[in-house]
């Protein structure tokens, strides 16, 4: 279904911009870093050596903590459903070389060293069932998701503000805990992923800005209608393998919840952001429906925080067949 003649307009008023986007906000590929420069290197004598060593380190980390980084690196192998999604965005044309495609195949690149990293940590690491990790990955990518966004190109402005955002949340908070662990290696890898996932959410959260400028009610009316219908996780279509659809999250939502990796607060946290870096309190001319979407949006966080207080997690980790309890 074809949106406003508006949204088009500012897309391609935007669009002229692209490349102080891409300048200001995505890393020339010579430039950025890469999967194996945080990795056993295993052209090295030393190869054998320092897997040794991740697999020992690797012992000490809890059963949570690797249901959480499976469920991370699922979400971020998922790389090609996020990019032809995007690409089918009202504005985005896959043919022109130079013009909002450009984002997108740019920040696909970057995206795509993510799940490349995390998936060669875990194989490596001898402590999650690969075999079970990748069936889920393939199912991800061939169910598909819904998250609500359709074409338009507002909506999916506010859903790539808010997931890049949370994916920094989840991947800084496995660095965090890796540390706390001993494993060094592992917390700057996720470490440099959450930095990209930073500089992306600047990005995303900067074009809403923008539009708010100039299109402010149907920017307003976008934000409401994504924060009404909630942000749908990636995750929350997970399913391990022999089961339905979606069937995973919910315990793998427990598991990162119970590690501090993600949990109903941060949720609350992210939109409270939004809120702010958009000054959505102060944004002006505004449509009496859009004014009304505003006071929604502004008590919004008060009324999800009372709820998350109250969601008990339970105390026990489900067993995945992605993670084997550890023998040792
Ligand atoms: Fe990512
Ligand atoms: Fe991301």
């Amino acid at each position: 279904m074809a949106l406003t003649n508006t949204r088009l307009e500012v897309m391609n008023f935007l669009e002229k911009k692209i490349d102080s986007f891409v300048e200001q906000y995505l890393i020339p590929v010579e430039k950025i870093w890469q999967p194996s420069d945080f990795l056993p290197n295993s052209e090295s004598d030393n190869f054998l050596e320092e897997v040794r060593e991740l697999r020992e380190i690797a012992k000490d980390l809890p059963y949570d903590f690797w249901v959480a980084m499976v469920g991370d690196t699922i979400t971020e192998e998922a790389l090609p459903t996020y990019e032809s999604w995007l690409m089918e965005v009202e504005g985005v044309d896959s043919l022109e070389p130079n013009g909002w495609s450009k984002w997108v195949r740019q920040w696909t690149g970057e995206e795509n060293r993510h799940g490349d990293l995390l998936n060669k940590y875990l194989y490596l690491s001898g402590r999650v069932n690969m075999r079970e990790v990748e069936v889920t990955t393939q199912h991800l990518i061939t169910d598909g998701f819904d998250i609500g966004t359709g074409r338009d190109p507002y909506k999916n402005f506010v859903y790539t503000s808010f997931q890049e955002l949370a994916t920094y949340i989840s991947h800084n908070r496995v660095s965090q805990l890796a540390k706390n662990y001993g494993e060094k290696k592992l917390s700057k890898m996720c470490k440099m992923i959450a930095g990209d996932e930073m500089r992306h959410h600047h990005a995303y959260s900067q074009f809403v800005n923008e539009i708010f400028k100039v299109d402010p009610s149907e920017m307003m009316m976008a934000f409401h209608y994504m924060m009404k219908l909630k942000i749908t996780m990636p995750a929350h279509f997970l399913r391990e393998s022999g089961q339905a659809v979606g069937s995973a999250f919910e315990n793998f939502s427990d598991s990162a919840q119970r590690i501090g990796v993600y949990t109903a607060n941060d949720y609350v946290d992210i939109l409270q952001k939004l809120i702010n870096i958009w000054e959505i309190d102060k944004i002006s001319g505004l449509t009496d429906e859009a004014e009304k979407a505003r006071d929604y949006l502004m008590k919004l966080p008060s009324r999800m925080a009372k709820i998350s207080e109250r969601i008990v997690i339970p105390e026990e980790p489900f067993i995945f067949k992605w993670v084997e309890p550890a023998t040792v």
